[in-house]
């Protein structure tokens, strides 16, 4: 078995590609070279033949038919082919390989047994539930709202609204009542998929009761589809609430998929940004599957047989495309865990890993910090032999777990595939592929086919073209799974991608390009704050403190912290009547976990009698930043402020 070795490169370590990878891969270096080379030069023509590894039913003839022009933003991938999305991840596989394991259940509890479900028993699933949800009057382009554990009903779920061509918007377990409402009335919903429980890390979360309290906000229209996973107590509305586990049983196994077109949408999944309220981000069926399928073949090398494993939730991109779609569509074997990284201890991993023989390993930066300090003892014991590509995304990952991950999970054995991408943009963009490409603890490396990034000056706008630079982070052209506009709001995705550098997409993190012309992530440069890999606007955390009747203003920042990346810092003032106290610390906090979830729940809240602002009233959050980060010393110009002593107070009381 050959390790890499590191070549020391002035202060970086770079890991050529092992000779075992390379001879595994599917995509070497001269091959990489010359698709890359080729997706740029005419990227008609590459789309042209890679839209073919889907089965459509009416083949297109159109590729690409994308503008990027301000006020005319308009992205249409091979527009006139049709074909449908459940079809391409259930149906085609049949005859090849209907017996082969498609999902291991791993349930939260380890005494509880793992369940494989074969492609034909996921059809038989998929297509009862696809009639289910057509009995409850689910129609073509209707909206189905899924509020489910990561158990294998999600994946159902999410086929089921594909097959019979509605559009799934699901919304992670861990939101709160008030954040299901407003996506199930913001895409107008007509029934909302639940359960009665979420076990997780030996807890239980009461999706139910959370879906009741948020239908009190909702039509009375919309029906609520209720699958019975702990079988815990809940409360029944008649005539609202159908049992999916008594339906399944009468339901028939068959359903016909829909034909659907290119450009109709699969999902819309809100996600957050710098202004207002989360937005619903949509995503089509056709350019959609091709890229999250593409992507995953190649950038976890992955091949017939092989068990991939991906730990996100359903409730994020990342589980969309690479524990459902992707996978799938390839004829994949997809591990769903439904569990967390520590329970019962921070062995879990590793021992899923084991006792699946899982090939290619899909995590998160905050999960392997964590885990890291637990120590090296919980992965040591178990047998991680079948692992060859070990993959990170979410957040930029330091370069002590980048080496931990690398020597004592991979064993210095396998690959690490530093995939950046986002919600938006529907698959991996930046990434090395393991058998061509060299990796550096913490860099995403280089763009995957018919990617093609820009680093921006971000005061001029222009490309800068040399090499190490530093700028922010856009496309130059669109790829076949970018999103396609925010759900009822065609001017906010123009205004928000669009707008700040003509004529190009505008991803708002910031980068640099090294000599080798190898790409780093620096971080979001807009007021959107990454809290274990989990994606939030400042905007949104301000909005609910002040929706408290003791809070007057409220200011909200990201300051380093050790295992979630970055924490959620919050300044606040009080109305005039109110007093500081530490009960009212517990109440805000409780309160902004009720208002969004418990991801948003504020490590830091320090009391501002007053906050920066400039005369105009703008509040300063560099300084807010620069206070929170424990930086005093480069707080800049403050004498623009309209009362610069309050950020003297704000030194002083500085928490935390
Ligand atoms: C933001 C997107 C894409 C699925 C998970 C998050 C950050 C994502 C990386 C990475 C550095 C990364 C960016 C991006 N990000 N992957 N490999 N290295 N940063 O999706 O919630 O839409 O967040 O996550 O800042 O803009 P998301």
């Amino acid at each position: 078995m050959s390790t890499t070795t590191a070549i020391e490169k002035s202060e970086e370590k770079v890991y050529p590609p092992s000779s075992e990878a390379v001879a595994h891969a599917l995509i070497d270096a001269a091959k990489y070279d010359e698709m890359y080379a080729a997706s740029i030069n005419d990227p008609q023509a590459f789309w042209n033949e890679h839209g073919k590894r889907i089965d459509w039913i009416k083949p297109y003839t159109i590729v690409q038919n994308t503008s990027f022009e301000p006020g005319n933003v308009d992205i249409r991938w091979f527009e006139d082919g049709t074909l449908n999305v459940s079809a391409n991840c259930i149906d085609r596989h049949l005859p090849t390989r209907g017996n082969q394991t498609a999902i291991i259940f791993e349930p939260d509890d380890p005494k509880e047994p793992a369940q494989s479900i074969s492609y034909n028993d996921l059809h038989r699933r998929v297509c009862r539930m696809a009639n289910i949800l057509e009995d409850l009057g689910v129609r073509k382009g209707d909206r189905v709202v899924i509020y489910l554990p990561m158990i294998p009903e999600a994946a159902y779920a999410m086929l089921a609204c594909a097959r019979v061509g509605a559009i799934h918007s699901i919304v992670f377990a861990g939101f709160s009542p008030d954040a299901l409402a407003a996506r199930v009335n913001g895409s107008d919903a007509k029934v909302v998929i639940t359960a009665d429980e979420a076990p997780r890390g030996g807890r239980k979360t009461p999706l139910k009761s959370n879906a009741d309290a948020a239908l009190l906000h909702c039509k009375d229209t919309v029906k609520c589809l209720v699958v019975k996973r702990t079988g815990g107590q809940t409360t029944w509305v008649d005539g609202r609430d159908f049992d999916y586990n008594e339906m399944a049983l009468e339901a028939d196994d068959y359903s016909k998929p829909a034909e659907m077109s290119a450009e109709d949408p699969l999902f819309i999944l809100y996600t957050s940004g710098s202004t207002g309220q989360p937005k619903g981000v949509v995503h089509s069926s056709g350019g959609y599957l091709v890229f999250a399928s593409m992507t995953h073949e190649y950038v976890f090398d992955y091949h017939d047989g092989d068990v991939f494993w991906c730990t996100a939730d359903v409730g994020w991109v990342t589980g969309h495309s690479y524990i459902v779609y992707g996978p799938l569509a390839n004829g994949a074997t997809t591990v769903m865990f439904e569990g967390v990284p520590t329970y019962p201890d921070a062995s879990r991993f590793w021992q899923v890993c084991d006792k699946h023989k899982v090939n290619q390993f899909y995590t998160a930066p905050t999960a392997l910090r964590a885990l890291m300090g637990q120590g090296n003892e919980f992965v040591e014991k178990c047998d991680l032999s079948s692992l060859r590509i070990l993959g990170t995304v979410g957040e930029p990952i330091n370069p002590e777990a980048w080496n931990w991950y690398h020597d004592v999970v991979g064993k210095g054995r396998c690959p690490i595939v530093d995939t950046w991408w986002q919600t938006e943009t529907g698959g991996h963009l930046l990434t090395p592929l393991p058998g061509a490409h060299a990796t550096k603890p913490g860099s995403a490396m280089k763009p995957f086919f018919g990617v093609n990034p820009v680093v921006l000056d971000p005061h001029s706008g222009e490309e800068i073209d040399s090499y190490p630079c530093e700028g922010v982070l856009c496309l130059k052209d669109s790829w076949p799974s970018q999103m396609r506009t925010v759900w009822g709001d065609h001017e906010r995705f123009e205004k928000t991608y669009f707008s700040d550098y003509k004529g190009y997409y505008f991803a708002g993190d910031g980068c640099k390009r090294d000599d080798d012309g190898d790409y780093w992530i620096t971080g979001r440069v807009d007021d959107v704050i990454n809290v274990s890999g989990h994606r939030m606007g400042t905007a949104e955390v301000e909005s609910a403190l002040v929706a408290h009747a003791a809070v007057a203003e409220a200011a909200v920042v990201g300051y380093p912290h050790d295992i979630k990346g970055q924490g959620i810092y919050c300044y606040v003032t009080l109305m005039n009547d109110r007093e500081p106290s530490d009960a009212l610390v517990k109440e805000l906090r409780q309160w902004v976990r009720t208002e969004i979830g418990p991801i948003a729940s504020p490590d830091v809240i320090q009391w501002a009698p007053g906050l920066p602002k400039t005369r105009s009233g703008k509040i300063m959050r560099r300084i807010l930043r620069k206070i929170a980060e424990n930086d005093f010393g480069s707080l800049g110009d403050t004498s623009t402020l309209a009362d610069p002593s309050v950020v003297d107070d704000l030194i002083a009381n500085r928490a935390g």
